[in-house]
């Protein structure tokens, strides 16, 4: 056996890895006594994550529980975001870059930022917004791709309390409109356009469409991402130029404006269980010292590192661990444009080789993409500026773990699987990368203060070695406050399943984030997937049934069920089965009409990989869709129970048409 498959072999039988010692060495977190610390300084432990920050007013009580679930942190105490991000790391880092921003063509040279021009840039762009008449708590909305102006105008929102609320750059004219609409928001920064593949893609021409959706007037202003490839775009009298914005406002300051803790700092749109996309709700203090904290701990970010999060604004993870939480605590945070295949397969390590990047945060399903294209990519490069590795997103199997260790990491790398959601703000389960052993497949233990169990079906908790659902049975800081506008749903989509909504006692009150999972004898919490109806599409995540009301929407169709199936490297796709109206025979033309509408109403990230007609959908007595047993279908597994089933004969010749028999 040559020297290399001995590693693979030893490595993939290997179960249990330390931390490495290089690692622990230098790590901002070494002692395993922080987790019962911070027990039993519940809830006074998060202290030290608002000691990151800087406040105007300090805070009176750190956490308010007396009308849950509507808990409230750091009350009493006010501050900025932006001034926390930007105006604080002047006197040390004014010259430092706080964001290298790495355009997609590889003839333009990076963009590297310093905290001083940050400073700046922010100062100038939260004047602009305010001439054009943004005041504090107006909703302003980006649908911007990954331009260097978007990191500057959150934290100009920030500065003058204007939360903003971002709709991924993916997202259609529509689902653009829907979000402006749900958010009463008059103002909306986009772009002109931005590379991709090395085609320059045009994305005013969408957001324009969303515009003339909204059902109030919009004022707009709009980067100029593509200078001379752009697509012809005259600006109107309500779209703003944004380099002539800021050149209007050259060298002009704004204060910033003292937040009350709890002020929103922003919205964020995502996928539930029904149709309607919900307005998740952050807050200033909560969010923005959890981010810091948990990107200190779980990252191990440090003011000098250069760490890259290949993640895309336009997503939580991207607000939390590209923007807010690596701005806060100094560092130099990269951000790139573009594919990761562009101009080949080894764009991203060329990116950790160039910058000496320290810490690279990526996706299980960026990983299996990685091993697909092979080790002779990273291989090309120098990649051992890294120290640390992490994943978000979905569950990752051992097998991409032990790649991404073996072959990004160099096996000098812990490797932080970190689950959380929109909704947490941050890190919830996940090793601390000093600390503790890492068991690939397995995100590990609740953070340090975090009250995660798995729960069966009354809300009991299961035994070590057992399964059932991820619940949180305490408040922490990052966490959601509410659904913009709407407590009621706030309630009954994360608490009413585990709580006693009538009590006003905390104890009674569990978050539940509708995710499977087992845990093992060490406490270890193996997160499975989804549990409602959310699909998660290499990372992205998105909601089946306002998928299904796309396709249902378009036109010939007559009744569809849209379920997530498994996928090698996107980890689930979307499966559309769809009855045609009677008469109607064109399957050709229906496919098209259905790709159109799921591209019109969400975006191209939601069309079906596979459609499949039927004549008929496998039904209760009551007329409910099973999509239980599509699903079973879709991934070729055996079938479930059919006995309940109206139609049970339908089942095996939908079966056949799948596989084609
Ligand atoms: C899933 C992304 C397993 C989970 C930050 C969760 C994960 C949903 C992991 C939230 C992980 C996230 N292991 N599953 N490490 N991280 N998930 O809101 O199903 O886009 O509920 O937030 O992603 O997706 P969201």
């Amino acid at each position: 056996m040559t020297e290399e498959t001995n590693l693979e072999t030893r490595i993939a039988e290997q179960d249990v890895f330390e931390p490495p010692a290089s690692f622990v060495e230098q790590a901002n977190v070494t002692d395993a006594g922080i987790y019962e610390e911070f027990e039993e300084n519940w809830p006074d432990c998060w202290e030290g994550a608002a000691d990151l920050l800087s406040w105007d007013e300090d805070y009176e009580t750190v956490l308010d529980d007396s009308n849950p679930p509507f808990y409230e942190w750091f009350t009493g105490g006010t501050l900025n975001a932006s001034y926390n991000c930007v105006d604080r790391h002047l006197p040390e880092r004014a010259d430092e870059v706080a964001i290298e921003w790495v355009g997609e063509p590889t003839d333009e040279s990076n963009r590297s930022i310093t905290y001083g021009e940050l400073h700046r840039e922010v100062n100038e762009f939260a004047a602009a917004l305010r001439d054009l008449g943004v005041s504090e708590d107006d909703v302003v909305t980006m649908h911007m791709p990954m331009v260097a102006a978007h990191p500057v105008a959150l934290l100009a929102c920030a500065r003058i309390g204007a939360p903003h609320s971002v709709v991924f750059a993916g997202f259609s004219a529509e689902a653009l409109a829907d979000r402006m609409n749900a958010a009463d928001s008059e103002y909306l920064i986009t772009a002109d356009g931005y590379y991709r593949r090395g085609d320059p893609l045009d994305h005013l021409s969408k957001s324009r469409e969303g515009v003339a959706d909204v059902d109030h007037d919009v004022e707009t202003v709009v980067v100029d991402r593509l200078g001379d490839d752009g697509h012809g775009h005259d600006l109107r009298a309500d779209e703003h130029d944004y380099d002539d914005l800021m050149a209007a406002h050259e060298g002009a300051t704004v204060e910033p404006v003292e937040r009350d803790a709890e002020d929103m700092l922003f919205l964020m749109y995502t996928s539930g269980t029904t149709g309607k996309p919900k307005g998740v709700k952050h807050t200033t203090a909560g969010y923005l010292a959890w981010t810091a904290w948990t990107s200190q701990n779980v990252l191990d970010v440090k003011p000098e590192d250069t760490y890259f999060c290949s993640a895309d604004i336009g997503w939580i993870t991207g607000h939390s661990y590209i923007v807010y939480g690596p701005l806060a605590l100094g560092t130099t945070t990269t951000m790139y444009e573009g594919a990761p295949d562009y101009p080949e397969q080894d764009r991203f390590w060329e990116i950790v080789d160039d910058l000496d990047v320290t810490q690279f945060y990526t996706a299980p399903t960026a990983i299996r993409s990685f091993m697909k294209w092979g080790a002779e990519y990273p291989e090309r490069h120098d990649l051992s500026s890294l120290r640390l590795l992490g994943t978000v997103g979905e569950p990752i199997n051992p097998k991409p773990w032990k790649w991404y260790y073996t072959h990004i990491g160099g096996e000098e790398c812990p490797i932080v699987d970190t689950w959380w959601q929109t909704e947490t703000g941050g890190h919830m389960v996940t090793t601390l990368p000093g600390v503790n052993d890492m068991k690939p497949g397995s995100a590990g233990p609740p953070l340090p203060g975090v009250d995660a169990q798995v729960v069966d079906g009354d809300g009991e908790e299961v035994p070590a070695g057992g399964a059932g659902y991820l619940t949180v049975q305490k408040p922490w800081p990052g966490m959601l406050r509410t659904l913009y506008n709407n407590d009621e749903r706030f309630i009954e989509e994360y608490w009413a399943e585990y709580s006693d909504t009538e009590s006003d006692d905390p104890e009674d009150w569990v978050y539940f984030p509708e995710d499977g999972a087992k845990v093992d004898e060490d406490g270890y919490i193996t997160v499975v997937g989804r549990v409602d109806d959310v699909v998660n599409v290499s990372g992205h995540r998105l909601g089946t049934m306002e998928i299904e009301s796309a396709v249902v929407s378009a036109d010939h169709v007559a009744e569809a069920a849209v379920v997530g199936a498994d996928h090698d490297v996107k980890g689930e796709t979307i499966h559309a089965y769809v009855i045609l109206e009677s008469g109607v025979d064109d399957e050709e033309a229906v496919r098209k009409h259905i790709e159109n509408a799921v591209e019109d109403k969400i975006g191209p990230i939601a069309r079906p990989e596979r459609i499949v007609f039927t004549p008929e959908l496998p039904k209760t007595r009551s007329g409910k869709i099973m999509r239980r047993l599509l699903e079973e279908i879709s991934d070729g597994e055996e079938l479930g129970d059919t006995s309940t089933l109206r139609n049970p004969e339908i089942v095996r010749d939908i079966e056949a048409e799948v596989r084609g028999e």
